[in-house]
């Protein structure tokens, strides 16, 4: 049996690599207490999965390669369709209470892009926090895991031949492992608008790449087109899911402007230039669900009415917001990333899966499909040689003013709608910010996403250039980490 293996992060993706691990002893890191600060907990929508009649996988990984705008590897495509279905077995079996059909199968939501109802989903749109619930119930059950809660991991620890060894956190603590494996989710309290938790500022991609592991993608951040508009902070989500179900966009006077269903970067783009223009946006459900709202939508529901609005009478006032990091560590199949001993699994990873575009609820199957693989991988390593990891310089924390100006920045120039001068500015604040503050990992990996957006000079997915509209032949960009860090100040 191989010695402990060290999971950072507590969301979907690291509890369910925990669970499918046993009997191979663990540790879990979490930042707060469990199920806290994790994004898993509050995704809506649910786990794409192709399993109703007259879908296939194969129909499942095309709409996934078309919407990843060129840069979907087709193998990682057909990979997660093809082991979606079995993981949703593991999922019921774990007790998640997914939505069922009169004749009891699962049920399954349309969403955009997909050309099948083919999302499971709990009580319209509460599938994070049911899934995060029974992984969170089975892993305090389980004797192989041992969970280590407000353990915030700041850089990555590694021996003398370079293989990683284990993290050092925040207060000084080391956390020493054979294997470590990073699911520490996304980037979206980068950005003054999103719709994670805030505390997702790329560590865990930040931290990898400081050590040097290869970057996929860094440029392509994905902005959910419907987060409700109340002004809050993080931003609360309409699901996709509603327009699944027949809710429409509008603009002020109430004129449809995007087709409902379209792509999330296209819709998410054309919403962006409504409001620009003045003109408002708008998701109109009153009709397509209207009266079964507190009991279809109860998490849309109950936002929209904290914010005085009724959405079954009022249509819900929208903006896009950052939503999840489609670049991040590069693994391979097995989630391996490309330094020894470190693997990477959920939002901080790029497999390859999602392309400069993710289709929607294919972020939690990816999570799952790659955890299973890490587990059955790393059940079977034999134990590496033991070399004691070197000491790990601990980069600072960002103090509260410059993070504020870090989310206005990128939120002003690396969003939506992205040009040279404005990405420039911003890569340059962020180097101030560097000398000034130290390479906090929140500032290195917002210099990742910029870096890697001013260097792809077109347009493609996520990453819409109004300096260069056009595309240029697909190609996904791989570069070492500390080649887009800044240098050590
Ligand atoms: C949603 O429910 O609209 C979000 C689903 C996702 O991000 O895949």
């Amino acid at each position: 049996m191989s010695e402990r293996a060290l999971i950072v992060g507590a969301g979907l993706a690291g509890l369910f690599l925990a669970l499918k691990l046993a009997p191979r002893r663990v540790t879990v890191l979490s930042q707060a207490p469990l199920g806290q600060a994790s994004s898993s907990a509050w995704a809506q929508g649910g786990l794409a999965a192709a399993l109703a009649p007259g879908d296939n996988p194969a129909l499942h990984a095309d709409d996934t390669v078309n919407a990843g705008a060129g840069l979907v590897d087709p193998a990682i495509a057909a990979l997660i369709a093809n082991e979606g279905p079995a993981r949703v077995v593991d999922l019921v079996a774990l007790g998640v209470p997914f939505d069922r059909t009169p004749d009891g199968a699962l049920a399954q939501s349309l969403e955009a892009a997909h050309s099948r109802p083919r999302v499971v989903r709990v009580s319209g749109d509460l599938a994070g926090k049911a899934i995060m619930d029974a992984l969170i119930a089975a892993t305090r059950a389980a004797p192989h895991i041992e969970v280590i809660e407000n353990a915030r991991a700041r850089a990555l620890l590694q021996d003398g031949n370079g293989r990683v060894r284990g993290v050092l956190c925040d207060d000084g603590a080391t956390f020493v492992a054979d294997e470590t494996i990073l699911a520490t989710g996304g980037v979206g309290g980068l950005y003054a608008v999103t719709t994670n938790p805030i505390e997702a500022m790329g560590q865990g991609f930040a931290m990898a790449a400081r050590s040097g592991a290869l970057i996929a993608d860094a440029e392509f951040v994905q902005f959910h087109p419907t987060a409700i508009d109340i002004g809050r902070d993080p931003a609360p989500l309409a699901t996709e899911a509603l327009r699944g179900e027949g809710a429409h966009i509008v603009n002020g006077k109430g004129e449809a402007f995007v087709p409902d269903l379209a792509a999330r970067d296209v819709v998410a783009r054309a919403i962006h230039i409504e409001r620009q223009a003045g003109r408002g946006a708008f998701l109109d459900a009153r009709e397509a669900v209207g009266s079964k709202f507190p009991t279809h939508f109860p998490t849309v529901f109950a936002a929209c009415m904290s914010a005085g609005i009724d959405p079954r009478l009022q249509p819900i006032p929208i903006a896009p917001a950052a939503h999840y990091h489609m670049g991040g560590i590069a693994t391979d199949v097995w989630g391996r990333s490309s330094l020894a001993g470190l693997s990477a699994v959920g939002e901080c990873a790029s497999t390859g899966a999602h392309g400069a575009n993710r289709l929607a609820s294919n972020s939690l199957l990816e999570a799952v499909v790659f955890a299973h693989r890490i587990a059955a991988r790393l059940r079977d390593d034999a134990p590496q040689s033991y070399l004691a990891p070197q000491p790990a310089a601990a980069p600072p924390t960002l103090p509260d003013s410059p993070r504020a100006e870090l989310r206005q920045l990128m939120d002003a120039n690396a969003s939506v709608v992205r040009e040279h001068a404005g990405l420039a500015h911003a890569l340059d604040r962020v180097a101030a910010l560097c000398d000034a503050h130290g390479r906090a990992n929140a500032l290195v990996a917002a210099h990742l996403i910029l870096t890697a957006a001013l260097a792809r000079t077109e347009s493609r997915g996520a990453h819409f250039r109004s300096d260069y509209p056009n595309g240029l032949p697909p190609q996904r960009t791989f570069i070492a980490g500390t080649a887009l860090a800044p240098a050590a100040a």
